[in-house]
């Protein structure tokens, strides 16, 4: 603890954990890019203040760059993650390496009697996540998984309108993010290191999709894509049937140079969508099923009553819902629990089980075929 606070020291100062040394000693829970260097994002009302409850101790990277950049923007830099570990101060190790270090890092820093808060995908395999439980169980330390996308707006936003049927009972989500970009030049592409689109960008989305419906996945049907290279995935899509006959597609692309909407759910009395990463979007909401307002339209070479769309007096056109939330609840929960006040709001099990549908899902990308999986 440094002035009564939890302090946090960052071991990998790349993008993310330079974002996080940033979001940390700024309080505000996530940093800003600027060319002059970085600063955090302005506070909302909903969100925790995280200077009040967390300082940040210092960060260490292998490159040396890297260590310039922090100590350039004033951060205490440590000369070895070993320094990290005998700083008696440091209550939690943030391990933001890349994919292939998680493992060895939070092993080493729990021993050494550190809580640990790791970056998605927090490990390489499900069996690798079950020995890292053991070690924290068996050191009663804190292995926190960092599923920070359970607090983007669009999420919550179709999570509300999932949860509050405001479209009726939901019986069909689709999730996805393009871009066009392919797989980034560095070690994303590469498969020891834990590349692929899966890993990066399906860890988040599952993680979201299997909050939002809450039930047993029976079976997963995945298809990667390798457009970019042949070395990892560079995208896929995924379809989920849950134990009550409810569907969800997660889908990931980078050769996409025309995205699809980001949300598109499927109720019992309308359909909502988010388009884009700006969250625009709208809930249609049905007011009569009867047709009476069906007149056939001309489609290509035939006629339709069935595709005709509706008139604005048989719908509701409705904006999405607004609320505030608190934007940094990860980092002020994790604060909570390393104190024993509060559980953690991510679960280790939760984590696995998400490791162990991507590893369901790449299983049925191998076989060709659908796969059972609760
Ligand atoms: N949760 C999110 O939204 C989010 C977003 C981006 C990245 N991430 C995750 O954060 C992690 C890092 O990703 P990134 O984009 O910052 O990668 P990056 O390549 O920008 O940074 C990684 C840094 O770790 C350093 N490093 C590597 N091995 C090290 C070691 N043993 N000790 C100290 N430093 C070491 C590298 O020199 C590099 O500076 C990955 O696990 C990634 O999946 C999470």
């Amino acid at each position: 603890m440094k002035n009564g606070k939890v302090a946090v020291a960052i071991v990998g100062c790349g993008g993310m954990g330079g974002g996080h040394a940033v979001a940390i000693s700024t309080g505000s829970g996530q940093a800003l890019w600027m060319t002059d260097g970085s600063k955090g994002r302005e506070l909302e009302p909903g969100d925790t203040d995280l200077t009040k409850k967390m300082v940040l101790a210092g960060t260490f990277d292998i490159k040396e760059e890297r260590q310039e950049w922090a100590r350039r923007l004033g951060f205490h830099t440590y000369n070895s993650f070993e320094e990290i570990l005998n700083d008696d101060e440091v209550d939690v190790v943030l391990v933001a390496t890349p994919n292939d270090d998680h493992k060895e890092l939070s092993i080493r820093a729990l021993r050494a009697g550190k809580n640990v808060l790791c970056e998605k995908p927090v490990m390489m395999t499900s069996k690798d996540l079950e020995d890292v439980m053991a070690v924290a169980k068996e050191t009663g330390k804190v292995f926190y998984p960092r599923q920070n996308r359970r607090w983007d707006k669009d999420y919550l936003t179709m999570k509300k309108i999932y949860d509050e049927k405001l479209i009726g009972d939901v019986f069909h989500v689709a999730s996805r993010y393009h871009g066009s970009r392919g797989i980034p030049g560095d070690w994303r592409g590469i498969k020891e290191k834990g590349g692929g689109m899966m890993f990066d960008w399906g860890v988040h989305l599952l993680d979201r999709i299997v909050l939002m419906i809450p039930e047993k996945i029976k079976k997963v049907y995945c298809k990667t894509t390798h457009i970019t290279n042949n070395e990892v995935d560079d995208g896929f899509t995924m379809l989920m049937t849950f134990e009550s006959g409810k569907t969800a597609t997660v889908e990931v692309g980078t050769c996409n140079f025309i995205n699809l909407p980001l949300w598109y759910m499927l109720g019992t009395e309308g359909t909502a969508v988010i388009q884009d990463f700006e969250d625009k979007g709208h809930m249609v909401k049905v007011r009569s099923w009867e047709d009476k307002d069906a007149t056939p339209i001309l489609m290509g070479e035939g006629l339709s009553k069935t595709m005709a769309p509706r008139k604005a007096d048989s719908v509701d056109d409705l904006p999405l819902p607004d609320f505030t939330y608190d934007r940094n609840e990860l980092y002020s929960n994790l604060c909570d629990v390393v104190l024993g006040k509060a559980e953690p709001v991510i679960k280790n099990e939760e984590a696995l089980r998400i490791l162990r549908l991507m590893e369901a899902a790449l299983k049925s990308d191998e076989l060709g075929e659908a796969v059972d999986f609760e």
